[in-house]
Formats: structure tokens, sequence, C-alpha cells
């Protein structure tokens, strides 16, 4: 039998995806659907003096004007993910006549026909009393938080620092960003006999179906929430917007299906973003490069309506050898909506100040930034002592070094150069993402005609979660890849985590892999005619007994009951505690790790970058990107290497392009649309090479698959500023890098 693991297989919904039939959440007709537009707040705080809806209500085919006169409900339920419940944000709008960022949602307008609804949400007048408000955190007004919680202390890093012979001390700064999925928000609710049916692009289906039946009161089995294809959602999909809320209040009230798509200016407020960060880094060596002191002070902006920030000082703390480590966390409430998850959250702005501070370590060491990391490689987690489940950061520079060919490179600044006169530069960083675990179930069919059946309510992202599902119950079964059909994003299916945390194919791929363990020990069974199978064993579609005779798996399973063995398996990380476990099934967030009572597991890559600095210009293009990466188990080369490079061509987005620039007078995000938010294109991205290390891991779960979602973002933007500096000898300390930071 040659397994199923390991191979490359094609994505199983590359072919819908690619001819447009698959279906996403706004592709679900149902009959007599009327349709919402939303009106967002034009200022940013302060409270709404009057709103008139009269015209509103007047254009024809308007069937209801939601705003916070007229809602009439509480809908305060259910609360904020980061407090334990399910939503995006504490806030939930048209609950009051507060205003506390701009873009916040004032009315609903439910009509006939979009147009209609459009019209009429236009028609919505409102006047405001406008307050002071401020939307960037280093506005003069604002006050920082520490989140004293966060704190980290090993030793005595001030100490250190100040008897050490070479420091860096610097400040980094990252701005606001915002997702941008291609697939726009969408909600789609429908009620039948008090049951509620919503259609949404979720990266959480059991979360929002208990978040629904919580602000609705309702159980949680009268609620089905289904998201088979997400087109996009890097965190933004991960929690109940506040939107989809409001439209199935709408829809209950109207007695119809209601149906909103949330137009792209209103998506940069009405969800989440990544937050703004500063981050001071602190570095002492001996002179010959041995670390003594890594302090890493962490600030990010947070939302005045809930106080969230994503420190990556967890994560710094655990790169480097230092006996001496200080870690502090901090946010910034400003006028913003609530801050949340975006694809790898803590670690891809809080790698770009860590890893660019070693860079200049190095610099100030005269060190190659290779050898200096080499050097400080740490045997054990560096803050609790704890054994690595697997670290193999030094294969991936190894390797990583020899793809890129770093043994070429001069380190003295702007000493290569293109034939076309453009300053090369070449640069490398670290990159890590906790490897935690979510308790998850599964369901394995396997028929009598051959084909096999795995349900999870699990979600595919792109990331190609229906193959590697799919491919870990053909492993253990025998049964081609071909033969196995995947169901995922259903609530009504066995429950799966969310698809938040790079946790998807080590969690659900854990649960799958039980199920079909389970399914092949019945078959066995069967075929043995007795509990014990010793000597019976699965191979090439055959069950072979201890005489070395084989019957076909098919005739085996047509001699059961409806010719099939089907078994659901629930499985939980090995330090996670059964109610915790009982939790995360239920729809709670749940997680183990990455740090547990014995060890401390994460994936880890070394990333690298050449540039080319237009000499007089100074435009930067980037012509090469390599990532090695050792992730635990691949279960899929091609789609593990298909996220990785994603990820590497987001870091290329973040360290040169993408901004949510903040118009500080109206304290507003100003560039909120694709025009004016920029990414990478095709054109931007030269040769991008990846790899992964062979790698096992037996403590992290029963397949070995660490996360290999979200790390292929993280080291990038420190990479790319470090080949700049080696170009062009500027050290630039702030995302994007620009023309203007460039000019000598
Ligand atoms: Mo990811 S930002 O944990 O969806």
């Amino acid at each position: 039998m040659d397994g199923s693991i390991g191979q490359p297989v094609i994505r199983r919904d590359a072919a819908i995806k690619a001819s447009g039939t698959a279906r996403y959440a706004s592709d679900f007709p149902h009959e007599g659907t009327a349709y919402a537009a939303l009106a967002i707040s034009r200022i940013a705080r302060g409270h709404i003096t009057r709103i008139d809806t009269i015209e509103a209500d007047s254009v024809p085919g308007v069937q209801l004007v939601l705003t916070h006169r007229s809602l009439n409900a509480t809908l305060n339920g259910e609360t904020f993910v980061m407090k334990g419940g399910h939503m995006q944000s504490s806030f939930m709008p048209l609950s009051s006549d507060r205003v506390h960022y701009a873009g916040q949602i004032v009315a609903l307008v439910i009509a006939d026909t979009q147009e209609a609804a459009e019209q009429a949400a236009r028609a919505v007048a409102i006047d405001y009393a406008a307050e002071h408000a401020s939307a960037a955190m280093d506005d003069p007004d604002r006050i920082e938080v520490p989140m004293d919680a966060k704190s980290i202390d090993v030793g005595d890093a001030e100490a250190a620092f100040a008897a050490a012979p070479v420091t860096v001390d610097a400040t980094y700064l990252t701005p606001a960003q915002h997702h941008n999925p291609i697939e726009l928000y969408a909600t789609s609710a429908v009620w039948q006999d008090g049951k509620l049916r919503v259609h949404v692009p979720s990266q959480w289906v059991v979360g929002t179906q208990a978040g629904l039946a919580k602000v609705f009161g309702i159980p949680m089995q009268d609620v089905h929430v289904e998201s088979p294809f997400i087109g996009g959602g890097f965190g933004s999909k991960a929690t109940i917007l506040p939107h989809t809320v409001l439209v199935a209040l709408a829809a209950q009230r109207l007695g119809r299906p209601v149906k909103l798509v949330v137009p792209r200016e209103a998506m940069f407020t009405v969800g989440s973003f990544r937050p703004a960060t500063r981050s001071r880094v602190r570095l002492a060596a001996e002179r010959d490069g041995t670390l003594t002191a890594v302090m890493h002070d962490d600030t990010g902006q947070s939302a005045t309506v809930d106080h969230v920030a994503f420190p990556a000082t967890e994560v710094t703390a655990r790169m480097y050898a230092s006996p001496n480590i200080r870690m502090r966390a901090a946010l910034v409430p400003t006028d913003v909506n609530t801050p949340g998850f975006q694809r790898a959250p803590a670690e891809a702005p809080g790698f770009f100040g860590f890893e660019s501070a070693v860079d200049e370590l190095a610099v100030a060491l005269g060190m190659d930034p290779i050898a200096l990391r080499l050097k400080n490689e740490p045997a054990r987690d560096p803050v609790k002592g704890l054994p690595w489940s697997s670290r193999s950061l030094v294969q991936c520079y190894r390797r990583g070094a020899e793809l890129f060919g770093w043994s070429r490179r001069t380190p003295e600044v702007g000493s290569m150069t293109a034939p076309d006169g453009s300053l090369i530069g070449w640069g490398c960083a670290t990159a890590t993402y906790p490897s935690a675990m979510c308790a998850a179930a599964a369901r394995v069919r396997l028929a009598a005609d051959g084909s096999c059946v795995v349900s999870c309510a699990a979600h595919d992202l792109g990331t190609g979660a229906y193959t590697v599902l799919g491919q870990v119950a053909a492993d253990v079964l025998g049964v081609p890849d071909e033969r196995v059909r995947v169901h995922l994003g259903d609530s009504t299916l066995p429950s799966g985590p969310m698809a938040g945390g790079s946790v998807t194919t080590g969690s659900a791929g854990s649960a799958v892999h039980m199920a079909a363990l389970a399914v092949r020990d019945r078959l066995l069974q069967v075929a043995a005619g007795t509990t014990d199978t010793s000597g019976f064993t699965l191979a090439g579609g055959h069950v072979v007994g201890p005489d070395g005779s084989g019957r076909p798996v098919t005739t085996v399973l047509g001699s059961m009951p409806g010719g099939v063995i089907e078994e659901t398996a629930e499985w939980k990380p090995g330090a996670m505690e059964a109610t915790q476990m009982r939790k995360g099934l239920a729809g709670g967030i749940a997680f183990s790790g990455p740090v547990t009572e014995t060890h401390a597991s994460f994936s880890f890559g070394a990333q690298f970058a050449e540039v080319r600095v237009d000499p007089l210009l100074r435009t930067v293009r980037l012509s090469r990107m390599v990532g090695v990466f050792a992730c635990g188990r691949i279960i899929n080369p091609r789609t593990a290497r298909s996220n990785l490079a994603g990820g590497m061509v987001w870091g290329a987005s973040f360290a040169l392009l993408e901004e949510s620039r903040v118009d500080r007078k109206r304290a507003h995000f100003a560039n909120t649309d694709l025009a004016g938010y920029h990414f990478s294109s095709s054109a931007d991205i030269g040769e991008v090479v990846v790899e992964t290390v062979d790698e096992e891991d037996t403590v992290v779960n029963a397949i070995g698959a660490k996360a290999a979602g979200e790390i292929g973002i993280v080291g990038m933007p420190a990479a790319i500023a470090n080949a700049v500096y080696h170009a062009t000898g500027i050290r630039v300390r702030k995302t994007p890098i620009l023309v203007e930071d460039l000019l000598p």
C-alpha cells in the first residue's frame, strides 16, 4: 500500500473553484430573499442627535429600517471572543446612540431588492454630536495601558544590558493593516420553525453556531451554520461579526430570508483588523556574539470598546538562549473598531522589529547574521527550561543558506551590485509559530463500493484542508485519494475547531486519523470474525490474514449490514484536560500549548530575501525569496508549499506595501478600497523557493503535524528590511518601507 500522507495530492476543490462552481456564502439562494444594506458612521466618536428614516422608509420595496431607535432588542447575550465568547467585539452596533469609531454600523436597511436597500441606506438622515477622536496610537493624547499578566522575567536583563560590551536598543513600528479577503463578508439568514440557518464565510462554524444560539436564546442544535468555501479569511472570519447578528434578527422580524453582502469600504470597519504596533527591542551580547540579555517591549493599538492586543513577547522570548530575558506588553486604546486576529497576529508584526534588531546586533558585532543566530540557538525553551517537542531551526538555516547561496554574500553595505547598476541586498530572518492544538471530532465511513467519506466541522480557507484531511483517512485505510470525499464547514458535522492558530491539520487531522483507525480495527475484526485481530493487516485494498491469504476490503464490507463501517472519534491533545476538550467540542475556545507542562512546541523557519534598490529612484524590487521550514510531518507537500509561499508573498506585502493609512484629523482609515490599500501582485514578487525539512514530532499529536498555516509570513518583513539595509546602509525601522524612507 502506498501511503497517501506525504504525497503532493492536487487539491480536491481545485476544479470546482477554478470553474466557478464552488458556492460561497452569498451564493445560496433562498426563496423570497430580502436584501440588506448598511449605513455607517461618518464620525469617529460622539453620539447620534437625530436619525430620520422617513425618506428611507418611503423608498419603494423597503421592508425594515433598523436603527438604535427601532431595534428595540438587547443583543448582548454573547460576549467578545477574547472574553470567552464568540463575537468579534464586545460592542454591538445599534445598541445605543453612541458612536465609538468611524465606519460603525448606524443603520441596517432591508428591502425587496439590493438597489432599493442601498438607496434607502443612503437616505437615512443622521446628525451627530462629534467629540475629539484619535485612530492612531502615537497621537499625543493616547494613554498606554500595561498588560502586566504578559510580563516575562528571567534573570536580570536590565543589569546584563547595562554591563554588556555590545548592545542594540531600537524601536520599530508597524501600521494598522486590513485582511481584505477577496470574498466580501456576507451573511444570509433564514428562520424556519424557530430554527436559524445561516450561510456565512466562517473559520469557526461550531463557534458561530454556539454564539448565535446564545444571542437568540435557542438551543445550539437549532442553529445551523454552513460555510463550505471561504474566499480568504486570514482571521477576519474567525468570529461572529456583529452584522451577522443583525441580519439574523432582521430575518426573524420579517419572517423571510435576509442576505447582506458588505461592501469593500465597510469591510475596513465592520470586522476586525491587524492593529498597529510599536516594538522596542534591546539586545546585549559579548563580543563573540553570546547573547546576555533579550528585551522586548511590545505595544499594540487597541480599541476603546475592547482592550485587546497581540504581543509577540511569549514567542520572541523563546527564540534565543539568553540567561536574561525581560518582556513587557502594553496596549493603547484608540477610537477604532476592535482589532482582531490577522495571519500570525502577534508574530508577524513582532518579528519585524525583533529580527531586525538581531540583524542590527550582527552588524554591531561585525558578525554574520546566521552565525549569530546559530551561536545562540537554545537547547531548551529559554523561559521555562522545557524541552522542545521538536526544533529544527539549524537545519532550516543550513538548507536555506545553501538554496539561497548565502556563502557568496559580501557583508559590506552596498558591496553587491547588479549589471543594471541596482544595489543588491541579501537579508535573512527567523520565523516561528506556536504549535497549539485543539480538540476535534471526525467521522469516517468506508463503504463496500470502495468509497470513503470523511466529515468534520473544520474549515478549508483555501489552505488545502479538504485535501489533507482526506489523505489522512486514505493513508490509514489504503483507499485511493480519488475515492475519498470530505465534508467540512458545516455545524451539523462532528465538531471541529476554529480555523485559527494554524491548528486545523494537526487537530482535525488527528481526529480523522483516530476515526480511520477505528474503522480499520472494525474491518479487521469482521475479517477475523473475532475481536482478536492479531496477524490481520490491511494492504493493497485487501485484508490479509495470518495465513497470508487476502480478501478484498469490498468483499469484507459487503458482508456487513448496509455494507458500511462508520466510526466517529473525538481527539484531544495529550496535555488537554477532559473538561477543556468538552468545552472545545461544544464550540468554546480551548487551546492546548504551545507550552505545556512537559514541552514547548513551535514550528520554525529560516527566511531569505534578495532586494534590488535603484540607486537613484530608491525603489525596492524584490527579486528572490527563499524559505525553509520545519513544521513536523508534512501531509501534503503541494498544499504546504502553497501555504508557506502565500505567507511569504504576504510578508513581502507587509514589508513594502501594506498600510491602512489613518486620516488623523477625522480619525478614519483613509484608503478603504483596493485601489488605495496596496498589496503585492504577481509582478511584485520574484522567485519564491520553499522547502520543508524532514522533521519528526512524536509529541505534538498522533500524525506529527505542527503548525504550517501562518509561519510563512513571520520572518519575511525583517528579512526584507535586513536586505534593504545590506543594499543601502539605511535601517528602516518601520513598515512599509517606502521610497521616501530610502533617500540618501
Ligand atoms: Mo489565524 S489569524 O489564527 O485565522
